[in-house]
């Protein structure tokens, strides 16, 4: 479907913005478009205990789930600090759970100012749901 891929993507910007990423300096913004229609932003969130970090996507996601979303179309992900910044496996994971039965998720990532607009499963073929 297509959605404001560029709204999205100068979402996860702005919220590339609010990172708290003093260990490995890399930061990153992620933006939720919701089913609502509804945008979610989040950041990752380092912790000085390495393992407690929280991805951007993931900040996202559980911010939409946390107000009632439970299903998402599409996540953008910017890092100022990469190229084409992809999401994570455990990510791609938790972007699966909240996957409409109808419709894929679109994940938007920027290289060299140009949006690339890929389908969740080519990122994560034979998700896990029960
Ligand atoms: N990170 C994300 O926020 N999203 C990803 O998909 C990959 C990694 C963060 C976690 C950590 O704060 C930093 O990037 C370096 O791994």
């Amino acid at each position: 479907m297509a959605y404001d891929y560029k709204l999205l993507m100068d979402k996860a910007k702005e919220a590339s913005r609010n990172s708290y990423s003093p260990f490995s300096r890399f930061a990153v913004g992620a933006c939720v478009l919701a089913k609502s229609g509804k945008l979610y932003m989040g950041c990752n969130v380092e912790n000085s205990s390495f393992g407690m970090t929280i991805c951007a996507e993931r900040c996202a996601i559980f911010k939409a789930v946390s107000e009632g979303e439970r299903e998402i179309l599409a996540v953008a992900i910017y890092s100022p600090n990469s190229d084409d910044c992809n999401p994570c496996g455990a990510c791609r994971q938790v972007m699966y759970e909240f996957q409409p039965d109808d419709t894929e998720i679109e994940i938007i990532t920027e290289n060299l100012g140009e949006l690339n607009i890929r389908k969740l499963s080519e990122y994560l073929p034979y998700g896990f749901k029960i």
